[in-house]
């Protein structure tokens, strides 16, 4: 029931703004469309008008800039500048894939698809997950777990916006990419980062600990490995005592798997989706990005219960409806053809990383270890407490572009990120140009 001033079948709104209205005879009294204003507040005179914010909500305004950027910026306009900041391969995407989108469009596959995908791409994904994975060790990957969304960025987006409300709390395992801490803020959640530590082994989770974060109340945990910065990769033992643990006390966990196919061990890198269960809070978001060289196309999926994925269908209309449909036919030539490509990337990754740890060893005062995994190289540079303003330095007096550690959270202040997915060539040029930076500071 409404309030006693409202009358049965009118719907009564007072503006807190004064509005502009066609109104008859300037009495503050209208109508508009089907709104009734019973009583309009007089106009003021403009210098009364109520001062308001014309900024986004503050969960947005209070966002962090990009300090990736902030250095890449810096080097605007700059003509000799090496440029690794940004975790990108430097190979445009194989032309089989390309040519794969070029025929759809000339088919003139210019339509909407459904929301989850067209059904050959989610079948495509369920078929290559089940060749990477079991679930529970049986259990084939079909569609139905599949979600096709416009890039890995939008897998992790939507997946936090289907199961992170205002308050949740969400812990997520730093340093890492911001855009992973930075999505659950947006919609007004908790968030609660745990970090790894840097030891001379290299990066290390410390389990109990985090065990002893995740508690009862925790609504999920988001886990990137192989890891953008730092290459660590989240090893088997870790992830049963991990899934056990959020079985106990409902807690999801979303798996950012975009460097699945970048690890130096055997095969891909452990997967929450080796050892999980069709019926588990388990949530794999993926991309096309990285493993097939195809950042621009702006393709990933994601892998989850059916159920959530039903829910995601209905999300998604609301979202990007869906992703384009010869991108999506680029997607289903790229993750069926593609394993050539993805081979001859990991031999390329992997001695560019062996090549660049080896350098970066070699130059006093940094301390580098091998990553595992994803591409890049983490080093802590000695004597350096501000990164940004290192990085900014390096590409003013060194022509040298490379990311701040601090972009990845506080734990990763004091280092600085490399992209090795670039020709060796390349790598010694910047190697040459750090040396110097470094030697004579
Ligand atoms: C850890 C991680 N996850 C997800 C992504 C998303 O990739 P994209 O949005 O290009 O699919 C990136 C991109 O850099 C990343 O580093």
């Amino acid at each position: 029931m409404g309030t006693s001033d409202e009358q049965p079948g009118v719907t009564t709104a007072r503006p807190q703004l004064p509005l502009r209205l066609p109104l008859g005879g300037g009495e503050g009294r209208g109508e508009v469309v089907g709104i009734r204003y019973e009583k309009m507040p007089d106009f003021p005179i403009a210098n009364e008008m109520p001062i308001l914010s014309l900024a986004a909500r503050p969960a947005v305004q209070q966002l962090r800039s990009s300090k990736i950027r902030e250095v890449a910026n810096a080097g605007m306009g700059k003509k000799d500048v090496v440029a690794f900041w940004f975790g990108e391969p430097d190979e445009v995407t194989p032309d089989f894939i390309r040519q794969a989108g070029i025929e759809a469009l000339n088919r003139g596959e210019t339509f909407y698809t459904e929301n989850l995908g067209i059904p050959e791409l989610r079948d495509a994904i369920g078929n290559y997950l089940s060749r990477l994975h079991r679930l529970g060790g049986t259990g084939l990957i079909t569609s139905d777990n599949i979600a096709v969304t416009s890039s890995g960025m939008s897998a992790l987006m939507l997946t936090t916006q289907s199961l992170v409300g205002p308050g949740d709390r969400v812990v997520i395992v730093t340093p890492v990419w911001p855009n992973l801490v930075e999505i659950p803020k947006i919609l007004g959640a908790e968030t609660v980062t745990f970090p790894l530590s840097f030891t001379p082994k290299g990066w290390t989770l410390d389990l109990e600990r985090l065990l002893a974060t995740l508690e009862p109340g925790t609504r999920a945990v988001y886990i990137n490995s192989p890891n953008n910065p730092t290459g660590w990769t989240i090893d088997r033992e870790a992830q049963r005592a991990i899934l056990e643990h959020c079985r106990m006390h409902g807690i999801w966990i979303l798996g950012d798997d975009a460097y699945q196919r970048f690890f130096y061990g055997n095969g891909a890198a452990p997967s929450f989706l080796d050892i999980a269960d069709a019926r588990d809070r388990v949530v794999s978001a993926n991309t096309f990005s990285k493993s097939w060289l195809m950042t621009g196309w702006r393709l990933g999926w994601i892998m989850a219960p059916k159920e959530l994925i039903a829910n995601l269908g209905t999300l998604l209309e609301y979202n990007t409806s869906c992703a384009p449909c010869f991108v999506q036919r680029a997607g289903i030539v790229a993750i069926e053809q593609g394993e050539p490509v993805v081979a001859r990337t990991l031999t390329r990754l992997r001695k560019a990383r062996d090549f660049l740890s080896a350098r970066l060893r070699e130059i006093p005062g940094i301390e580098a270890t091998l990553p595992p995994g994803a591409m890049y190289a983490f080093f802590k540079v000695h004597g350096v407490s501000d990164s940004l303003a290192f990085c900014k330095k390096l590409v003013s007096d060194a022509g040298l572009g490379l990311a701040p550690g601090i972009a990845f959270g506080p734990e990763g202040e004091g280092f600085v990120r490399w992209c090795f997915a670039a020709s060796e060539e390349r790598l010694a040029q910047g190697i040459e140009r750090l040396r110097k930076m470094v030697v004579h500071r």
